[in-house]
C-alpha cells in the first residue's frame, strides 16, 4: 500500500507579536515543510483566534493581532498559494469537533497539562472553562484534518501527546476515525529562552519587551536588546558542554547557531575564548540581517487589508472543504443524527 501523503497542520495564537521563539521554534519549520512538500501533500497553517479568547482579551486587539499575524506568516515565507492559511473562527468545524471530543477527553488528562498549571497558577477556580479545555480544541485543530505531522516548539509537545491520546480513545470507543498526529520539534531551537532570564521561555506574555526579539523590531532595537541581554562575565568555552550551568550564554549561542544553520559546537569553535563584547555584536548583526527582509515585507503586507482578508477567506474555504468528511465521520461514529 502506498503511504498516505503528508498532511502538515499547525497553529499560532494571534496575540502579541511574532517573536524569535515562535520563528525558530515553529514557523521556520512550517516554511521548510511547505517548501519541501511532495505531490499530494498539504500544509494547513492557522491563526488560533479561538484559543486566544481563553484568557482576558481586548476584541479590537484580537482583530488587529489576527491580521498582523497573518501578514507576519506570509512575510516569513508562508505562501498562501501553496499552503492553506486561515483563522479558526472562519472554520466552525474546529469548535464543533472540540465538543464532539469533549466526551472523550478526561479531566485527569487536562489536569496534568503543564501549560494549564503555569497559566492558572494558584487561582484555578478563577480561570475560564476555555483555558482548561484549551487542549481539546487544539486536538480538534489537528484531528479535523487527519494531520500526519505537526511542527511545534517543545512547549506544545504535551498538547500533541494529549491529541494522540484523545484520538486513540475515540478510535477505540467509536471506530477508526482519526489519524494519530506526529509532533515535529526542531532539534536545535526547540526552546528559545528569554533574554532576561535563561530559565524562562521567550514568550509574548513576558511583561518586559526586552526579554524577546520581535520579528518587527527595527535594527537599532534588536542591537540594543542583544547588548542588554543577560550574560555572565566568563568568556565563551570552545565546546557546548562548557555551557552546562550558563543558561543565558547557552541561549545566545543556540540562537546564533539556529540562525546560521550551524551546530552550537561549530559556533563555539569560532567564538570560544572570546567574551560577550565580541559575540553580542556578531549575534546582533546576524539577527538584523535575518529579520530585515521579513520586517520589510511585513510592513508592506499590513498596508493591504483587502489582500489579507482575501487570503484568509480563501484559506478558510479550503479548510472547510478538507475538514468536512472527518467532521461528518465523527458525528456519525457517535450516533448523532443530522
Ligand atoms: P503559541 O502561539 O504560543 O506559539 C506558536 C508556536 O511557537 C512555538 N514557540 C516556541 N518555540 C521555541 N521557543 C520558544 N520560546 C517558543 N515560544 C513559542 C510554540 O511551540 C508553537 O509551535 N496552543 C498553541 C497554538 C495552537 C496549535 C494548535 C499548535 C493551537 N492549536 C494545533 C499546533 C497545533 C500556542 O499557543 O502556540
Amino acid at each position: 500500500m502506498r503511504p498516505a501523503p503528508m498532511r502538515v497542520v499547525s497553529g499560532i495564537q494571534p496575540t502579541g507579536n511574532l517573536h524569535l521563539g515562535n520563528y525558530l521554534g515553529a514557523i521556520r519549520n512550517w516554511v521548510r515543510m511547505q517548501d519541501e512538500m511532495e505531490d499530494g501533500a498539504q500544509c494547513l497553517f492557522f491563526l488560533a483566534d479561538l484559543h486566544a479568547i481563553s484568557q482576558p482579551h481586548d476584541p479590537a486587539e484580537l482583530k488587529r493581532g489576527t491580521l498582523e499575524m497573518a501578514a507576519a506568516l506570509v512575510a516569513c515565507g508562508i505562501d498562501p498559494n501553496r499552503s492553506i492559511l486561515f483563522n479558526q473562527a472562519q472554520v466552525p468545524a474546529h469548535a464543533e469537533l472540540q465538543w464532539l471530543l469533549a466526551g472523550t477527553a478526561r479531566m485527569g488528562w487536562l489536569n496534568r497539562m503543564t501549560q494549564w498549571k503555569d497559566k492558572a497558577g494558584k487561582n484555578r477556580e478563577g480561570q475560564s472553562v476555555a483555558l482548561f479545555t484549551y487542549p481539546v480544541l487544539q486536538a480538534a485543530d489537528v484531528l479535523l484534518y487527519q494531520a500526519s505531522h505537526v511542527p511545534v516548539g517543545e512547549d506544545q509537545k504535551q498538547h500533541l501527546e494529549l491529541a494522540r491520546d484523545i484520538a486513540q480513545k475515540f478510535n477505540n470507543d467509536f471506530g477508526e476515525t482519526f489519524t494519530l498526529p506526529e509532533p515535529i520539534v526542531p532539534p536545535q531551537a526547540a526552546r528559545i529562552m528569554s533574554l532576561r532570564d535563561g530559565s524562562a521561555k521567550m514568550s509574548k506574555s513576558d511583561a518586559s519587551d526586552m526579554a524577546r526579539i520581535n520579528l518587527a523590531d527595527d535594527a537599532d532595537l534588536v542591537m540594543q536588546k542583544v547588548k542588554k541581554a543577560k550574560t555572565d562575565p566568563e568568556p565563551l568555552p570552545s565546546e557546548v558542554a562548557g555551557l552546562a550551568d550558563r543558561a543565558e550564554a547557552l541561549n545566545l549561542v543556540t540562537i546564533y547557531a539556529a540562525l546560521a544553520n550551524e551546530s552550537a559546537d561549530a559556533v563555539l569553535a569560532r567564538f570560544g575564548g572570546q567574551g560577550f563584547g565580541a559575540f553580542k555584536p556578531a549575534l546582533g548583526e546576524l539577527l538584523v540581517e535575518t529579520l530585515r527582509p521579513i520586517s520589510t515585507r511585513f510592513t508592506e503586507l499590513l498596508d493591504d487589508r483587502e489582500a489579507l482578508d482575501a487570503i484568509l477567506a480563501k484559506g478558510a474555504a479550503r479548510a472547510r472543504e478538507i475538514g468536512r468528511p472527518t467532521l461528518d465521520a465523527a458525528y456519525a461514529a457517535l450516533g448523532l443524527i443530522r
